[in-house]
């Protein structure tokens, strides 16, 4: 058990007290005179009924929820053992975790091309950073990651922006060969067909990261959680903001949770229709990356691809451009409703 739900039992029963004591003096007041027992019986039972509303009454936390996900994210014993839901993502609120998670020395490292935002934050919080391409094949490059010995390596899969997929058996392979943390970023994980989540209860220095905003498409939410073992997990709480996750946004993320028949619909939607729009690029000549996320990476020489993605934006089609070395050749292309879709198909089909 953790100090936080100690901290929680104990504000509990410090309610309880006097709850029991008016209990008892009422009791002695009636004309019938229960026994102890039954006085006992029926603090207990007020109890049961006002439990939720004592200060300290147990907050929702995703260890606690029904549901498929949260049922896997629960089994792990440093989601059970440990506060699951923190404020913010690493990436997002990199500062701190950067801080408890590298030194100067041996900052970052991660495969790259990837997530954009997280070289401007290591820049930002002056981290020493060695990006490491990715093989042709978009597999890991394995050897030079561990040669790269950072205190934390970063990994995010499926990969922003390529809509690739890393082997969890290489993740695995990668983290037990390093001595540092290995950080996998799965905020588009829930439309690939696996995840790394195991890899978090079994070996202690992997933490995988989480957000409601793509698979939930809750993305005004602003919820995500993280998982590692117990000794990663207090770590980080340790070097966190001291303020948690409001209630209202654990309330809304534990209702999003529970509904796992609504977030399945979501998924397979957007999968179905994220093979759709791959197959209509591809006729068009734009064939993109194989994608487990909930966007597609096309390559489009001619026009390029900075041509194509302004001649859309006179369109009002809004599609990302990476105009940087090694990317500018290529579209990131958000998979939308179907009507959206058959839109960005027709106006490209007149660009190109
Ligand atoms: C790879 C990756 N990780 C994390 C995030 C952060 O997600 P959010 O802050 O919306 O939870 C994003 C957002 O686009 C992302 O692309």
């Amino acid at each position: 058990m953790n100090a936080f739900a100690i901290e929680e039992i104990w504000r509990f029963a410090l309610a309880a007290i006097p709850l029991a004591a008016i209990v008892a003096v009422v009791c002695r007041c009636l004309p019938c005179r229960p026994s102890t027992r039954h006085t006992l019986w029926l603090t207990l039972l007020l109890l049961f009924v006002l439990a939720p509303f004592l200060p300290g009454a147990p907050v929702p936390d995703l260890a606690s929820l029904a549901g498929e996900e949260a049922g896997a994210v629960a089994a792990i014993p440093a989601v059970a053992d440990g506060p699951p839901v923190t404020t913010g993502k690493v990436e997002k609120d990199e500062g701190p975790p950067r801080r408890a998670l590298t030194d100067g020395e041996h900052g970052m490292a991660w495969p790259g091309p990837t997530y954009t935002l997280c070289a401007v934050l290591a820049e930002l919080h002056g981290c020493e950073v060695r990006e490491v391409p990715f093989a042709p094949d978009y597999s890991l490059p394995l050897d030079e990651l561990v040669g790269a010995a950072a205190s934390l390596t970063y990994v995010c899969n499926p990969n922003s922006p390529t809509a690739t997929f890393v082997e969890v058996s290489d993740l695995a392979d990668l983290a037990r060969r390093l001595r540092g943390v290995l950080l996998i970023d799965e905020a588009y994980v829930d439309f690939a067909s696996q995840n790394c989540l195991p890899l978090a209860g079994e070996l202690p220095n992997v933490l995988v990261v989480r957000t409601l905003s793509k698979g939930y498409s809750l993305a005004g939410l602003r919820f995500g959680y993280a998982v590692g073992s117990p000794e990663l997990i207090a770590g980080l709480s340790k070097a966190k903001d001291s303020f948690n996750v409001d209630a209202l946004s654990v309330a809304a993320a534990t209702a999003a949770i529970q509904d796992q028949a609504y977030f399945q619909q979501n998924v397979e939607r957007v999968c179905r229709e994220r093979e759709r729009l791959s197959a209509g690029l591809t006729k068009l000549g734009i064939a993109p990356l194989p994608s487990q996320a909930n966007f597609v990476f096309a390559r489009c020489q001619s026009p390029p691809a900075g041509c194509v993605y302004r001649a859309l934006k006179d369109r009002n089609i809004l599609v990302r451009h990476f105009d940087q070395p090694g990317l500018s050749e290529w579209l990131r292309i958000t998979v939308g409703t179907p009507d959206q879709n058959d839109v960005l198909l027709n106006e490209l089909a007149r660009i190109m």
